[in-house]
């Protein structure tokens, strides 16, 4: 068994980047969950399968496999051998992520992925559900949060250093209805794990998060 830390926590709370710091810092790999389920909304909106068509969700993940590999230590994900992890970060793909996460099939999909990770590796590993789902025995839990304004507002400045148009207040909209969809789905909702640290990022620089993290890892 890999020595493993787990990160759970809203959208837009900073989990990636934290992760990949602290990943760097103590030599583990920076595992992104998220970007699995991202893989399969790639598949899903491909295959034009709406959200709330769970049957056709379920047939259309038959099809669909989710590997992950690194290239200078950063994840790649292949959705049925193309890599797509160019693909991932877009509203429209994160939407569908969120909605087709809270179906049976699609989590079922990638749990063995993601434990097969862990049992092999050192690994630090982002999502919803790693502390209360995938790895209850981590070595590390932590809950890293922020508000919303917080979160929303990096988001802005994330999309507009990349150079695309957006909304502040649709951002933060987004953000919420997010939250509530992934907090309230009925299998593996986002919520505080047992034992897991409490981390509220809103008036933290990064590397105050990253030392904070640090501190409680081997
Ligand atoms: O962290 P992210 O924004 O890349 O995740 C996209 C969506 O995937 C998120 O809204 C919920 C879902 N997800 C999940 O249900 N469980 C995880 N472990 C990771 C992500």
């Amino acid at each position: 068994m890999g020595y493993n830390v787990a990160i759970d926590g809203p959208a837009g709370a900073g989990k990636s980047t934290i992760a990949k710091l602290v990943a760097k810092e103590k030599g583990y790999i920076y595992v992104d969950t998220g970007a699995m389920y991202r893989a399969l909304a790639i598949h899903f909106l491909k295959k034009g399968v709406s959200a709330d068509d769970r049957e056709a969700v379920a047939r259309a993940c038959e099809d669909a496999e989710v590997t992950i590999g690194y290239e200078d230590n950063i994840q790649q994900v292949y959705l049925n051998g193309e890599n797509v992890t160019s693909m991932l970060r877009t509203e429209e793909v994160g939407n569908m992520a969120s909605k087709t996460s809270a179906i049976p099939v699609v989590r079922e999909k990638l749990l063995e992925l993601q434990r097969s990770l862990a049992r092999e590796k050192d690994v630090i590993m982002d999502g919803r559900d790693i502390g209360t789902n995938i790895l209850p025995d981590a070595d590390v839990k932590i809950y890293l949060t922020a508000s919303v304004d917080t979160r929303a507002r990096r988001r802005y400045d994330e999309l507009r250093a990349k150079g695309e148009e957006c909304d502040l207040d649709l951002i933060a909209r987004d953000i919420k209805e997010r939250d509530e969809r992934d907090m309230t789905r009925e299998i593996a909702p986002l919520k505080k794990a047992e034992g897991a640290i409490l981390v509220d990022s809103s008036d933290m620089t990064i590397q105050q998060v990253v030392d904070e993290i640090c501190s409680h890892c081997r």
